[in-house]
């Protein structure tokens, strides 16, 4: 038993339940099939290619593909230390849905007491800066570690999320990790993301149910208005151009 499931077992929110049309079920699972062919010879012709799981929808999707498809891919996540609770239900529902032992990165513990000691336990909303020094702190250094010595990288990202990843590639060079990015569901669309997890019954954050599109640490994460963008959610007191963790920025 979670510590919500409780609570959150009774809402359905309709965003995230489409009709799950004959043609929606064949398209998704066609686009599937490519993301699958893709990560594939991926994985066949690089050495050491790793997945960034933040267990999101669309990180669901993935994790399902690769984990399924016995892919020789690793996959890992970073904890910030500030991940809801329905996050941490999730990733010990993904041990055990799919007989795995996750990959977890944590922030450098004195890096974390010395930011705490000198701005404070939320600084975060004090200022961009010292939001951006947290999201390093917390995400970018622990990624650094995360793909040292990789090939290539696995995200998540959808080019429809953001203003800022409109013209996402399928695959591009990572010019400041020095390293191969695959963006294998660039142009999904949100429904087709539900589709897929409700087509193959794969495990989802409840906070989803809540009007949660976009997860990210509890303090910075909110949910959204019937009609808002999808990452309004997320640092919503920020100017949406910048709405960016640092762990996807271009050099
Ligand atoms: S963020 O940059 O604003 O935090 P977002 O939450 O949209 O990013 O996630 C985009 C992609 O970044 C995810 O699909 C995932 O590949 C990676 N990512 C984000 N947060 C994490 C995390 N905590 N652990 C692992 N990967 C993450
Ligand atoms: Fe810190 Fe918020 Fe960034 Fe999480 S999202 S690392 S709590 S600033």
């Amino acid at each position: 038993m979670s510590a919500t499931s409780s609570i959150t077992s009774k809402a359905r929110n309709p965003a995230i339940h489409p009709e799950l049309t004959t043609e929606l079920a064949a398209s998704v699972e066609q686009k599937a099939e490519q993301v699958l062919r893709l990560l594939k010879d991926a994985s066949l012709t690089l050495n050491r290619i790793s997945f960034a799981n933040s267990f999101g929808a669309e990180d669901m999707v993935l994790t399902d593909i690769i984990l399924r498809n016995q892919l020789a891919i690793r996959i890992f996540s970073l904890d910030t230390g500030r991940l809801p609770v329905e996050t941490y239900d999730l990733m010990a529902q993904v041990e055990s849905h799919y007989q795995t032992k996750l990959d977890v990165y944590f922030p450098q513990h004195a890096a974390v007491e010395t930011y705490i000691k000198e701005h404070g336990i939320n600084a975060f909303y004090d200022s961009i800066d010292l939001r951006k020094s947290c999201c390093y702190m917390r995400k970018v250094e622990p990624l650094q570690r995360a793909l040292a010595g990789q090939d290539a990288w696995v995200t998540g990202m959808r080019a429809a999320q953001a203003s800022t990843r409109a013209s996402l590639p399928v695959r591009e060079f990572d010019e400041g990790n020095k390293l191969e990015k695959f963006n294998p569901l660039s142009d999904w669309t949100e429904q087709e993301v539900w589709a897929y997890v409700h087509l193959h019954q794969v495990p989802y954050n409840q906070l989803h149910e809540q009007f949660y599109p976009s997860i990210g640490c509890a303090p910075c994460t909110r949910a959204i208005a019937m009609g808002e963008d999808v990452r309004a959610g997320r640092w919503w007191w920020e100017d949406p151009l910048n709405k960016e963790c640092g762990l996807h920025v271009k050099k």
